[in-house]
């Protein structure tokens, strides 16, 4: 088998990837270990920036996005018990963010690559890149027993923070920064309409909280908890006991109560590889970088890496200029380490740290109380959340 470009990883960053090449007329195969089912289901976040809300629009996959997502022009920050707005929209000039599950992303745009015709490749064993430093890398998987061996000009390692691709860069060819937090968040989504229509990011004396939503009757929380936290310990009475004092505010504020149809934990890390690509072979996504999850960047940086990546192979095969290509890491790193900021800036303002001081908490209400209070420092956080610009050319 071969193609221009194969692909290992059917999550946001290659199933994007994958169509923005087919609007270019370039072919790519995608790889991925797991079942359809398992990727459309994996429970992740749900923010979209204005920018990648357009992007699918632009693509011509954003039909039910534009129907079901949860368009918001503000959020709140809540501490001392007082809500906040923020209005983002005022604040940026009309821009928005847009809540739409990350896995009904991936559902749309897997439908979109099964229309196309193109190959996907689910449950893939065994999945192996080799000979990047030539101009013909190849991908070895096994599909239903069968050796498969893919031969391509290049490879976009899109599978993710635990996947092959950055470990199959050389020995001594990359950077890796890294950050990991005392702390993670433990998830729930409930049946239970929404108490506001926009996001409440909390901070509480027992720990960061979170307010958000997947649709009119679906509610999604988050609390802080300690990094490796059985979910065991946490019956639905005491999570419901523990999101109700954390975020009920002397307004009136808390969220509604219901039945808790799934739960989970999750580790907070921020991470960088560098650069972000070795010979033929291109990291994209959360392969290359992860952050943690308050600043709500995580499927947008992938979204940002793969429109860059995808403009650079258009002009190569467009043109035969490798220029595109040689500049992709620099250009994305700029961007994701602007991601990297906000998202750890927005992290230790609002978490406990279990090794903080009294220093520590009083610094972090004063920085509350002046993004909340400073129409300048509301705007840096605004535009920083609603997306940095993105210069989209879908070729
Ligand atoms: N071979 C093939 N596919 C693999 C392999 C492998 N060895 N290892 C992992 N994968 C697949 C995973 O099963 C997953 O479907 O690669 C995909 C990677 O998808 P994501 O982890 O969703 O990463 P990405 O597409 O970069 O999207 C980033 O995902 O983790 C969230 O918050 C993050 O929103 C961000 C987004
Ligand atoms: C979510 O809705 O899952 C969500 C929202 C905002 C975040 C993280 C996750 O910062």
């Amino acid at each position: 088998m071969h193609t221009q470009v194969a692909i290992i990883g059917a999550g946001p960053a290659g199933l994007l990837l994958g169509h923005l090449l087919h609007l270019r007329g370039i072919d790519s195969v995608i790889v991925e270990n797991r079942s359809r089912d398992y990727v459309i289901e994996r429970v992740r976040a749900g923010v979209l920036e204005q920018w990648t809300v357009d992007l699918m629009i632009a693509m011509g996959v954003g039909q039910r996005l534009q129907h079901e997502g949860l368009r918001h022009e503000g959020l709140y920050f809540s501490f001392n018990g007082q809500r906040h707005h923020i209005h983002l929209t005022e604040l940026t000039g009309g821009k928005s963010i847009t809540v739409y599950g990350q896995n009904e992303v991936v559902k749309d745009l897997i439908d979109a690559r099964l229309a196309t015709g193109r190959p996907l490749y689910f449950e893939a064993a065994n999945v192996a890149v080799a000979d990047i430093d030539s101009t013909r890398p190849v991908v070895r998987f096994q599909v239903d027993g069968q050796d498969q061996e893919l031969t391509c000009d290049y490879i976009a390692g899109c599978d993710g923070f635990h996947g092959i691709c950055r470990p199959g860069f050389p020995a001594g060819s990359l950077t890796g920064f890294d950050r990991v937090y005392p702390f993670g968040w433990l998830g729930i989504l409930a049946e239970a309409a929404p108490s506001s229509d926009e996001l409440v990011y909390t901070y509480h004396e027992r720990g960061f909280a979170l307010f958000s939503m997947r649709s009119p009757k679906v509610t999604r929380l988050y609390l802080q908890v300690p990094p490796e936290e059985d979910i065991a310990l946490w019956s639905d009475d005491r999570i419901w006991d523990e999101m109700l004092r954390r975020m009920s505010t002397v307004d009136g504020f808390k969220p509604n109560v219901g039945p808790i149809f799934q739960k989970g934990v999750t580790p907070m890390r921020s991470y960088v590889a560098e650069p972000m690509r070795h010979g033929r072979l291109f990291l994209a996504g959360d392969s290359a970088h992860i952050v943690p999850p308050t600043g709500a960047k995580g499927l947008n940086l992938a979204a940002a890496d793969v429109v860059v990546l995808a403009k650079a192979l258009g002009q190569f095969y467009k043109s035969n200029s490798a220029q595109g290509l040689d500049q992709y890491s620099d250009i994305c790193l700029r961007r994701v380490w602007k991601a990297q900021r906000f998202s750890w800036w927005m992290t230790q303002t609002l978490h406990r740290a279990p090794d903080e001081s009294p220093f520590d908490h009083r610094r972090q209400i004063a920085d509350l109380d002046y993004i909340t209070g400073s129409r300048a420092a509301m705007t840096s956080m605004a535009e920083n959340y609603v997306g940095l610009p993105m210069d989209v050319d879908l070729g």
